[in-house]
């Protein structure tokens, strides 16, 4: 696409879950399909902007048309961001693992026979939501993140967006009836400054496609 609203613009999106290591074999992590993220991704390029789209390994494919980093940890996703600064707008849709395994093994844990399991310490991860939102001049002019929530949807992201620092939270309900994960449709509320919206329930692709013309907008 030559122009369109956001030429000229920078965007940056985590997608995808992290995996945490064990061992060499095994990992914590969080569901996500990833499918969400890359639409965000689709639809910012739509737009003009130049997108830098950073994943953990997600079971959907990288969009076409944008740079591709591919990371694992929390950690690698973190330093990936980074790395892609600065931008003007930052959307974090990663489902990033909360916690690593401090004392993670390099080979395979095997059963010792003794009928006891492993103990697995475990260690905060960086809250890159919370960190890109908090960077002084290096901060994008937009940071958008997003809340995945079983209940109080719109108190708990709007505590959320307080806590973080970012401009925006698009909150969606995952409860296990809502069908959200792996699913194709998503109902999100999009808290801001100015309150909270209801969205209506819609293919993840058209969720993309409103959220990246009101970030146009916003920049305008
Ligand atoms: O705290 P919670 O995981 O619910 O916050 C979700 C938002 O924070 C998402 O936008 C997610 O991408 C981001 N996040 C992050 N780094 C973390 C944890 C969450 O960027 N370590």
């Amino acid at each position: 696409v030559q122009g369109g609203p956001l030429a000229g613009r920078h965007a940056v999106v985590t997608s995808g879950p992290t995996h945490e290591p064990i061992d060499p074999v095994r990992y914590i992590a969080n569901r996500s399909s990833g499918a969400q993220g890359r639409a965000i991704a689709e639809a910012l390029r739509d737009l003009g902007a130049r997108v830098t789209f950073v994943t953990g390994p997600a079971s959907v494919a990288p969009p076409d048309g944008v740079k591709v980093v591919q990371v694992e940890t929390a950690r690698e996703m973190r330093d990936a961001v980074d790395s892609a600064l600065p931008a003007d707008i930052a959307v974090m849709a990663a489902a990033v693992a909360d916690w690593r395994v401090t004392n993670a093994a390099d080979h395979k844990m095997k059963k010792d026979g003794s009928g006891q399991p492993p103990a697995l310490e475990m260690t905060e991860n960086p809250d890159i939501l919370a960190w890109v939102s908090r960077l002084g001049l290096k901060r994008p002019e937009l940071v958008v993140g997003f809340a995945a929530e079983t209940d109080d949807v719109v108190e708990n992201a709007t505590a959320k967006r307080r806590r973080k620092g970012c401009d925006w939270i698009v909150a969606n309900d995952v409860s296990p009836d809502s069908g959200v994960m792996g699913g194709q449709h998503n109902a999100v509320t999009v808290i801001r400054d100015s309150g909270a919206q209801m969205w209506p329930r819609m293919p993840k692709g058209d969720v993309a496609r409103r959220l990246a013309q009101e970030i146009s907008e916003a920049l305008q």
